[in-house]
């Protein structure tokens, strides 16, 4: 198998996917897109009391573990890695850590380090990411893909968290259906939250703070680490206007947790499932949860460059000035409000 995806350019890929029957490059690097088929369709019913049982469909369950993600049919049962859910979870999509075995027993003993004990937490090979949504086709999937696509052409190799995407058939309890899968580079770090209370002053220290080894001579100082904090976020800022400007398309920087600043000073961001068309006129575009993604990704830029260049935006830049006035900020609290309701009666 990793043959195969080697002969077909995928290196890095680890043990998981079962097996090819049909692998069709659909695109090149970067972000490569397999589409994977397979033919034997995992057994899908379980008997219990001499009744057959339909398991829920794995987009459905609120959370899953190794055991469910090696039942898939596309998955090997056998994988020399053990999928773990991560501790960080979002709506649309299942985040499994994957991990080498030895590295958790390694958590789960501990190891002796100058004659103290030390139970280091097993650190992701990758991320396993099953998306939720239902994709009707496979035109709907490459879709999905191409916006992924997009934002790597702006973001990566330093601002993403890159993946190599995957179709795959997925035997289910209504039977065959298309899925979205990536084997996503892991990203240690700290979340970066636009909507933190925190203002520039306290929220670099803050973060400093947090990547600081109690004992480590050569962590930089300070001052050298929110220099680096923030010549990266200004190049990730320009990056991601440029890409507003260019192809329209905006990645969901409102969400907490996807972004991510990493303890050299990176920013990266991780959430690749929700980009989104951005409309030039009056339409607030909602995503499919009925969020106004558009908007709030803007505010979310804005809120970043403040908080974290630690300088106020200007408010005649076109994108701002066009999103964040006053009528139009009105126009989306009110959307925005309808779609708290709506997740509140869920
Ligand atoms: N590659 C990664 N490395 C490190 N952390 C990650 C990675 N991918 C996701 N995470 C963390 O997992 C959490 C959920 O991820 P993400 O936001 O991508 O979820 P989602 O379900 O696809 O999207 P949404 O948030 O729109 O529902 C986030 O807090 C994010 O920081
Ligand atoms: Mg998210």
């Amino acid at each position: 198998m990793d043959d195969a995806l080697r002969r077909i350019g995928i290196r890095r890929l680890p043990g998981i996917i079962r097996h090819i029957i049909v692998g069709k490059r659909i695109a090149a690097k970067p972000g490569i897109v397999i589409r994977l088929a397979f033919q034997a369709p995992a057994s899908v019913e379980s008997v219990t009391h001499g009744k057959v049982n339909m398991p829920e469909d794995i987009r459905n369950r609120p959370s899953i573990n190794h055991t469910d993600v090696t039942a898939l049919n596309f998955v090997r049962s056998s994988t020399p890695y053990v999928l773990r859910r991560h501790f960080r979870q979002g709506l649309r999509s299942h985040i499994m850590e994957i991990l080498n075995p030895s590295d958790l027993e390694i958590e789960r003993s501990g190891t002796m380090i100058d004659g103290i004990k030390w139970f280091p937490k097993a650190v992701p090979r990758r991320m396993f990411r099953i998306f939720r949504s239902r994709l009707k086709t496979l035109d709907n999937a490459l879709t999905e893909i191409g916006r992924v696509k997009i934002v790597e052409r702006y973001l990566a190799p330093d601002f993403i968290a890159t993946s190599t995407e995957c179709i795959v058939d997925y035997r289910g309890p209504e039977g065959w259906d298309l899925i979205l899968c990536g084997f996503q580079e892991y990203v240690e770090g700290e979340i970066i939250d636009p909507w933190t209370i925190l203002d520039a002053a306290d929220l670099m220290p803050a973060l400093y703070n947090t990547f600081r080894p109690a004992k480590k001579a050569i962590f930089p100082s300070k001052d050298e680490w929110v220099q680096a904090v923030r010549q990266n976020s200004a190049r990730f800022i320009c990056r991601i206007k440029k890409m507003i400007t260019e192809t329209g398309h905006i990645p969901d920087l409102a969400g907490a947790g996807n972004l991510i600043i990493t303890g050299n000073g990176g920013v990266k961001l991780v959430d690749i499932n929700n980009i989104s068309r951005i409309a030039f006129d009056s339409t607030i575009n909602l995503d499919e949860k009925g969020y106004p993604v558009c908007d709030k990704s803007v505010e979310a830029l804005a809120l970043i460059e403040k908080k974290i260049l630690g300088r106020p935006v200007d408010m005649d830049e076109e994108i701002y000035k066009r999103f964040l006035n006053p009528d139009r900020r009105d126009a989306v609290k009110t959307k925005e409000a309808l779609f708290w309701k709506m997740m509140a009666s869920d």
